[in-house]
Protein backbone atom coordinates (compact mmCIF):
# COMPACT_ATOMS: atom_id res chain seq x y z
CA UNK A 1 0.00 0.00 0.00
CA UNK A 2 2.72 2.43 0.94
CA UNK A 3 4.56 1.62 -1.91
CA UNK A 4 1.71 1.70 -4.27
CA UNK A 5 0.87 5.47 -2.88
CA UNK A 6 4.94 6.28 -3.31
CA UNK A 7 4.94 5.24 -6.68
CA UNK A 8 1.71 7.42 -7.65
CA UNK A 9 3.55 10.44 -5.91
CA UNK A 10 6.48 9.40 -7.59
CA UNK A 11 5.27 9.13 -11.19
CA UNK A 12 2.66 12.20 -10.68
CA UNK A 13 5.75 14.26 -9.64
CA UNK A 14 7.82 13.52 -12.08
CA UNK A 15 5.62 14.02 -15.18
CA UNK A 16 5.29 10.15 -16.04
CA UNK A 17 2.65 8.50 -18.28
CA UNK A 18 -0.07 6.53 -15.67
CA UNK A 19 -2.93 5.39 -17.37
CA UNK A 20 -6.13 4.04 -15.63
CA UNK A 21 -8.12 1.20 -16.60
CA UNK A 22 -11.71 1.18 -15.93
CA UNK A 23 -14.86 1.46 -18.31
CA UNK A 24 -15.03 4.68 -18.59
CA UNK A 25 -11.32 5.26 -19.52
CA UNK A 26 -12.16 2.33 -22.14
CA UNK A 27 -14.85 3.44 -24.09
CA UNK A 28 -12.91 6.87 -24.54
CA UNK A 29 -9.71 5.32 -25.43
CA UNK A 30 -10.78 2.60 -27.60
CA UNK A 31 -13.88 3.80 -29.18
CA UNK A 32 -13.89 7.50 -29.02
CA UNK A 33 -10.48 8.16 -29.92
CA UNK A 34 -9.36 5.79 -32.47
CA UNK A 35 -12.49 6.62 -34.52
CA UNK A 36 -11.41 9.93 -34.52
CA UNK A 37 -8.20 9.03 -35.53
CA UNK A 38 -8.88 7.37 -38.57
CA UNK A 39 -10.70 10.38 -39.71
CA UNK A 40 -9.19 12.37 -41.88
CA UNK A 41 -11.33 15.40 -41.35
CA UNK A 42 -11.10 15.53 -37.84
CA UNK A 43 -7.01 17.09 -37.56
CA UNK A 44 -7.51 19.81 -35.33
CA UNK A 45 -8.25 18.42 -31.77
CA UNK A 46 -8.21 20.23 -28.72
CA UNK A 47 -8.14 18.02 -25.22
CA UNK A 48 -9.18 19.67 -22.33
CA UNK A 49 -7.72 19.00 -18.69
CA UNK A 50 -4.67 16.97 -18.38
CA UNK A 51 -3.40 14.81 -15.85
CA UNK A 52 -0.60 11.50 -15.80
CA UNK A 53 -3.30 9.29 -17.50
CA UNK A 54 -3.94 11.73 -20.41
CA UNK A 55 -0.14 12.42 -21.23
CA UNK A 56 0.27 9.32 -23.65
CA UNK A 57 -2.83 10.85 -25.80
CA UNK A 58 -0.25 13.00 -27.56
CA UNK A 59 1.32 9.98 -29.20
CA UNK A 60 -1.74 8.70 -30.65
CA UNK A 61 -2.61 12.06 -31.82
CA UNK A 62 0.83 12.51 -33.31
CA UNK A 63 -0.69 12.74 -37.08
CA UNK A 64 -3.06 15.39 -35.93
CA UNK A 65 -2.70 18.92 -34.42
CA UNK A 66 -2.95 18.01 -31.14
CA UNK A 67 -3.78 20.80 -28.40
CA UNK A 68 -4.63 20.49 -24.77
CA UNK A 69 -5.67 23.06 -22.48
CA UNK A 70 -5.70 23.29 -18.48
CA UNK A 71 -6.02 25.94 -16.15
CA UNK A 72 -4.02 24.72 -13.24
CA UNK A 73 -0.47 25.40 -14.32
CA UNK A 74 1.14 22.55 -12.82
CA UNK A 75 -0.55 20.10 -15.15
CA UNK A 76 1.59 21.76 -17.75
CA UNK A 77 3.89 18.64 -17.81
CA UNK A 78 1.22 16.36 -18.48
CA UNK A 79 -0.31 18.17 -21.59
CA UNK A 80 1.27 18.23 -25.55
CA UNK A 81 3.63 20.46 -27.13
CA UNK A 82 0.75 22.54 -27.77
CA UNK A 83 -0.51 23.20 -24.40
CA UNK A 84 -2.50 26.08 -23.08
CA UNK A 85 -2.55 27.19 -19.72
CA UNK A 86 -5.63 29.04 -19.02
CA UNK A 87 -9.55 28.03 -18.63
CA UNK A 88 -11.54 26.57 -21.30
CA UNK A 89 -13.99 30.06 -20.74
CA UNK A 90 -11.12 31.92 -22.41
CA UNK A 91 -11.01 29.59 -25.54
CA UNK A 92 -11.31 32.68 -27.80
CA UNK A 93 -8.23 33.76 -26.71
CA UNK A 94 -6.41 30.99 -28.19
CA UNK A 95 -8.46 30.35 -31.61
CA UNK A 96 -10.00 31.78 -33.71
CA UNK A 97 -13.59 30.62 -34.70
CA UNK A 98 -13.72 27.78 -36.87
CA UNK A 99 -10.38 26.70 -36.50
CA UNK A 100 -11.04 23.04 -34.36
CA UNK A 101 -12.33 20.16 -35.77
CA UNK A 102 -12.65 18.19 -32.49
CA UNK A 103 -12.87 19.35 -29.08
CA UNK A 104 -12.92 16.59 -26.33
CA UNK A 105 -13.39 17.61 -22.69
CA UNK A 106 -13.79 14.87 -20.30
CA UNK A 107 -14.37 15.26 -16.90
CA UNK A 108 -13.83 18.91 -16.88
CA UNK A 109 -17.43 20.17 -16.12
CA UNK A 110 -18.17 19.41 -12.26
CA UNK A 111 -14.21 19.22 -11.67
CA UNK A 112 -13.41 22.64 -11.44
CA UNK A 113 -15.71 24.17 -14.43
CA UNK A 114 -18.34 24.64 -11.73
CA UNK A 115 -20.28 28.24 -12.19
CA UNK A 116 -22.70 28.55 -14.60
CA UNK A 117 -21.19 31.72 -16.22
CA UNK A 118 -18.16 29.96 -16.73
CA UNK A 119 -19.68 26.90 -18.10
CA UNK A 120 -21.88 28.81 -20.50
CA UNK A 121 -18.51 31.03 -21.30
CA UNK A 122 -16.71 27.43 -22.52
CA UNK A 123 -19.77 25.71 -23.81
CA UNK A 124 -20.14 29.14 -26.33
CA UNK A 125 -16.24 29.33 -26.92
CA UNK A 126 -16.35 26.30 -27.66
CA UNK A 127 -19.39 26.33 -30.43
CA UNK A 128 -17.17 29.13 -31.72
CA UNK A 129 -13.92 27.83 -32.04
CA UNK A 130 -15.30 24.84 -34.33
CA UNK A 131 -15.90 24.72 -37.91
CA UNK A 132 -19.17 24.05 -38.97
CA UNK A 133 -19.58 19.54 -38.61
CA UNK A 134 -16.75 19.75 -35.53
CA UNK A 135 -17.45 17.58 -32.73
CA UNK A 136 -17.55 18.44 -29.18
CA UNK A 137 -17.87 15.30 -26.91
CA UNK A 138 -18.30 16.07 -22.88
CA UNK A 139 -17.44 13.50 -20.60
CA UNK A 140 -19.31 14.12 -17.50
CA UNK A 141 -20.18 12.48 -14.21
CA UNK A 142 -23.96 12.27 -13.78
CA UNK A 143 -23.84 12.43 -9.45
CA UNK A 144 -25.50 15.17 -7.15
CA UNK A 145 -21.46 15.61 -6.02
CA UNK A 146 -20.02 16.39 -9.54
CA UNK A 147 -23.13 17.64 -11.46
CA UNK A 148 -23.27 22.16 -10.08
CA UNK A 149 -26.58 22.13 -12.26
CA UNK A 150 -28.47 20.23 -15.40
CA UNK A 151 -25.74 19.88 -17.98
CA UNK A 152 -28.62 19.81 -20.35
CA UNK A 153 -30.03 23.44 -18.67
CA UNK A 154 -26.74 24.93 -20.56
CA UNK A 155 -28.19 27.69 -23.16
CA UNK A 156 -24.44 27.52 -24.67
CA UNK A 157 -25.12 23.70 -26.28
CA UNK A 158 -28.21 24.33 -27.57
CA UNK A 159 -26.44 25.93 -30.16
CA UNK A 160 -25.47 22.97 -31.12
CA UNK A 161 -27.00 19.51 -32.41
CA UNK A 162 -26.93 16.08 -31.13
CA UNK A 163 -24.20 13.94 -32.98
CA UNK A 164 -24.80 10.53 -33.86
CA UNK A 165 -21.72 8.32 -32.48
CA UNK A 166 -21.79 5.52 -34.51
CA UNK A 167 -19.49 3.22 -32.54
CA UNK A 168 -21.86 3.17 -29.47
CA UNK A 169 -25.12 4.05 -31.94
CA UNK A 170 -26.00 6.74 -29.29
CA UNK A 171 -25.37 10.85 -28.91
CA UNK A 172 -25.44 10.46 -25.13
CA UNK A 173 -23.75 7.04 -24.14
CA UNK A 174 -24.61 5.74 -20.39
CA UNK A 175 -22.09 3.41 -18.59
CA UNK A 176 -24.33 0.73 -18.02
CA UNK A 177 -21.41 -1.98 -17.13
CA UNK A 178 -20.59 0.17 -13.79
CA UNK A 179 -23.71 1.83 -11.90
CA UNK A 180 -21.19 3.64 -9.65
CA UNK A 181 -19.78 5.93 -11.92
CA UNK A 182 -21.91 7.28 -13.70
CA UNK A 183 -19.98 8.65 -16.11
CA UNK A 184 -21.88 10.11 -19.36
CA UNK A 185 -20.41 11.08 -22.72
CA UNK A 186 -22.60 13.69 -25.16
CA UNK A 187 -21.82 14.09 -28.24
CA UNK A 188 -22.37 17.34 -30.11
CA UNK A 189 -21.65 18.76 -33.87
CA UNK A 190 -21.66 22.22 -35.08
C1 LIG B 1 -10.66 15.31 -13.27
S1 LIG B 1 -9.44 16.10 -14.26
C2 LIG B 1 -9.86 15.48 -15.87
C3 LIG B 1 -8.64 15.31 -16.74
C4 LIG B 1 -8.88 14.73 -18.13
N1 LIG B 1 -9.59 15.63 -19.00
C5 LIG B 1 -9.54 13.38 -18.15
O1 LIG B 1 -9.89 12.91 -19.23
O2 LIG B 1 -9.69 12.74 -17.10
C6 LIG B 1 -10.03 17.76 -14.36
C7 LIG B 1 -9.03 18.72 -14.97
O3 LIG B 1 -9.74 19.85 -15.48
C8 LIG B 1 -8.99 21.02 -15.20
N2 LIG B 1 -9.91 22.17 -15.22
C9 LIG B 1 -10.84 22.50 -14.29
N3 LIG B 1 -11.50 23.61 -14.67
C10 LIG B 1 -11.00 23.99 -15.86
C11 LIG B 1 -11.25 25.06 -16.74
N4 LIG B 1 -12.19 25.99 -16.48
N5 LIG B 1 -10.55 25.15 -17.89
C12 LIG B 1 -9.59 24.22 -18.18
N6 LIG B 1 -9.29 23.19 -17.37
C13 LIG B 1 -9.97 23.07 -16.22
C14 LIG B 1 -8.37 20.73 -13.84
O4 LIG B 1 -7.26 21.54 -13.58
C15 LIG B 1 -8.02 19.25 -13.96
O5 LIG B 1 -6.72 19.05 -14.44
Amino acid sequence: MIWRGLKVVTHTIMGLEMPIVNQDRYILEQKIIPYFLDKQEFIRVLFVGCGSYTKHYEKWFRQKEYWTIDINPMKKIYGAKKHIVGSLGDLNLSFQENYLDLIICNGVFGWGLNDRKEVEKAFTGCYKSLRKGGVLIIGWDDTPERKPFPLESCESLSQLQPYFFPPLSTSQYINLEDEAEKHKYNFYVK
